[in-house]
């Protein structure tokens, strides 16, 4: 009998289910005995034994359902080392759940936090398979995370239904879009949506720099903008400061969002209507598209194939257009960002979008 434990942590995201389905697909396909437990809200349920037994209907209908059945929760590890609230420590009380359990391995549906914390269980002694979640696309050693085009899908159709009444009053419209510290779903999204401007954190912008981009579509009596504007985006002269300084001025920052602050630094060169759109959490609701469907099934084919190898320890990712494994030691703690370097930027740059920097 093969025993294996599943949890999603951190925040939601489209496919978590579409990958849980895949994996429970491939390990009903390869094993004659299997039970699955589900951990209720990602690593608490593992720390306190809070799970359910899943059956292989559970699995059924869910490749289009987005967020997650087991539901999730964010770092755990934040109080680690001081006791749970239960009094026991939380890496010896995730360790006891899964010897209880007797499982033979634990899948973690996650993004960087969370396979941190995977790798480090793997390096405690439990076999651990990570799989590649976040729509930020930030995870390192992966050219791609389930819930990335998804979200992408999502700020793409923002930033179309805000062209058509951008274009109508001739105005300037900022869509702040999700990603936390890192740029890639502004950017595809941005690419995909015809945006004219692009902000991301990797590329500090010069309000300058971004009015004159404005100013160029005026003189080409083009009567509107569109901003595509990353959550994390900074100006190049916060950007610039010192480590400490940096963090000290973000966390007193006093705009709502990068959008506001954007939108207010600009009043200072255009007397233009300027609107903000923010689609949030949008960006990590509803159905998984097709790409993601697909990715996450065979993400989760090959986590099956893991455990069937016993090949622990590895986080599971797209890597030059095959799906493939890497020791979750790898990537725990890395970032992925986008570089000012890639092929990308520069293609986006030769379609005269600006990024606020030249
Ligand atoms: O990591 C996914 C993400 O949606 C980021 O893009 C965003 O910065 C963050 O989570 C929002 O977190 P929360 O759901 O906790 O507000």
């Amino acid at each position: 009998m093969l025993r294996v434990g599943f949890l999603t942590s951190g925040g939601d995201c489209q496919a978590l289910n579409a990958t849980m389905r895949g994996i429970a697909k491939g390990l009903y396909e390869l094993f004659d005995e299997v039970e699955i437990y589900g951990f209720l809200e990602g690593y608490k349920g593992l720390m306190r034994g809070n799970y359910i037994k899943m059956k292989p209907e559970d699995f059924s209908g869910i490749i289009n359902k987005g967020g997650t059945i087991l539901g999730s929760s964010r770092q755990p590890f934040k109080l680690m080392g001081e006791p749970t609230e239960d009094g026991l420590d939380k890496v010896r009380s995730m360790k006891e759940t899964y010897k209880k359990l007797k499982l033979d391995c634990l899948c973690v549906l996650g993004g960087n936090g969370s396979q941190k914390t995977a790798n480090m269980l793997s390096e405690e002694g439990l076999n651990v398979i990570g799989l590649p979640k976040t729509i930020d696309n930030d995870l390192w050693g992966t050219d791609m995370t389930f819930g990335f085009q998804s979200a992408v899908d999502i700020a793409t159709q923002t930033i179309d239904c805000i062209h058509t009444t951008a274009a109508s009053h001739n105005r300037i419209f900022i869509v702040e879009i999700m990603g936390h510290k890192v740029g890639w779903i502004t950017l595809h999204a941005g690419i995909a949506g015809g945006a004219d401007v692009i902000l991301l954190p990797e590329i500090p912008y010069d309000i300058e720099k971004v009015y004159k981009a404005i100013d160029k579509r005026t003189k080409d009596n083009k009567g509107f903008t569109i901003v595509a504007v990353a959550e994390g985006a900074l100006p190049k002269e916060v950007a610039e400061l010192p480590k400490k300084k940096r963090k000290e001025v973000i966390a007193n920052n006093p705009y709502p969002s990068v959008a506001y602050e954007l939108a207010d630094k600009l009043k200072a060169y255009t007397t233009q209507d300027i609107r903000i759109a923010i689609p949030g959490h949008t960006q990590r609701g509803g159905s998984p598209d097709a790409y993601d469907r697909v990715i996450s099934s065979r993400f989760g084919a090959k986590a099956a194939e893991l455990i069937k190898a016993k090949d622990f320890g590895k986080l599971v990712v797209f890597l030059d257009n095959k799906v493939t494994a890497i020791p979750l030691s790898e990537s725990a703690g890395k970032l992925k960002y986008v570089s000012p370097d890639d092929d990308i930027v520069s293609e986006a740059r030769t379609l005269g979008i600006s990024f606020g920097d030249k």
